[in-house]
């Protein structure tokens, strides 16, 4: 697909603003969904138009003209992504998918059942965890020397935002991943507690983990305004499991896919080093 018209659901998240850059830059038509259009603060050229997923209704004149979707799930409900999909599918003849771990009641399967099943070209990212969820830790950064949490020990492969946002551009306007499931993960695994330590040193800190009981990290979660309540069991319950399961395996796959090696928690630090500050 050359010159395509693509819309980019979550555009003004971390992911999506990168892929709307990367496409940008490739010389592709983007549109780009948010509930907000007036604070979306995306590039000149990119036309922002409103939607919400919680709200199918709201998307029908988003897909007009689009040729390929970039769609990833928000909500802690699956609830309305059979009828999204359904819109994009009845319009585009791509979607590009990122999966979640954080709707319980769609665990990763049903995602891929529903988006591979849609009808249209498809692809689902299933990513590992974040890096930039350690952002979870600023205030404490910020604030001081030592960084509290439960599950300092789990082991997890974080990955960059772009990373992610370089394969789905490159599946979104590229041959060869129709029906594709990628699993994505960065170069290396690291525990919560390495995660700090890294982080630390390149902000020229000493940071250190301190580990809080699963019921005091529960509470520090529900009192910081900045967590959503409705996610601080999801979250532990996934750390939880996490642990219980089998250790990260690594992936090729950023790698097979853009020709260029997932990048380190070491450069993603240095990338977001003044978010810390
Ligand atoms: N954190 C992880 O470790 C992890 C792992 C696997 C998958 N994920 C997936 O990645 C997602 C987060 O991606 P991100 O970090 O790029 O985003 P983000 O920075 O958290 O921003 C959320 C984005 O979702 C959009 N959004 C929220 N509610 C919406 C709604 N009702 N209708 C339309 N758009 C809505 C927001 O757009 P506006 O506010 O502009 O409307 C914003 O662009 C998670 O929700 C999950 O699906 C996360």
């Amino acid at each position: 697909m050359t010159d395509t018209n693509i819309l980019v659901f979550a555009a003004t998240g971390n992911v999506g603003r990168h892929i709307v850059t990367l496409l940008r830059e490739a010389g592709h038509a983007v549109r780009a969904v948010t509930r907000d259009p007036g604070a979306a603060r995306l590039p000149a050229g990119v036309e922002v138009v409103p939607g919400d997923l919680a709200d199918p209704a709201t998307l029908h004149a988003c897909l007009a003209g689009i040729d390929a979707v970039f769609l990833l799930w928000p909500l802690h409900s699956g609830e309305h992504l059979p009828a999204v999909l359904d819109l994009i599918a009845a319009r585009a003849r791509r979607v590009v998918f990122l999966g979640t771990g954080g709707v319980p009641d769609l665990p990763f399967e049903e995602q891929d059942k529903l988006v591979h099943g849609c009808g249209i070209e498809s692809t689902v990212l299933r990513p590992s965890t974040f890096a930039v969820n350690t952002l979870w830790w600023a205030d404490q950064i910020r604030a001081g020397d030592v960084v509290r949490g439960a599950y300092g020990a789990l082991p997890m492969s974080l990955i960059h935002e772009a990373d992610m946002a370089a394969v789905a551009a490159r599946a979104l306007t590229g041959p060869g991943h129709d029906g594709a499931t990628h699993t994505l993960t960065g170069p290396e695994v690291l525990t919560q507690a390495e995660q700090v330590r890294v982080i630390g040193e390149v902000l020229g800190r000493p940071l250190r983990w301190e580990e809080l009981t699963r019921e005091q990290a529960r509470r520090r979660l529900l009192n910081d305004e900045t967590f959503p309540d409705s996610f601080v069991d999801v979250l532990l319950d996934g750390y939880a499991a996490m642990l219980a399961g089998p250790p990260p395996v690594l992936t090729s796959t950023v790698q097979d896919v853009t020709g260029a090696p997932p990048r380190s928690l070491r450069r993603w630090a240095a990338d977001h080093a003044d978010d810390f500050r």
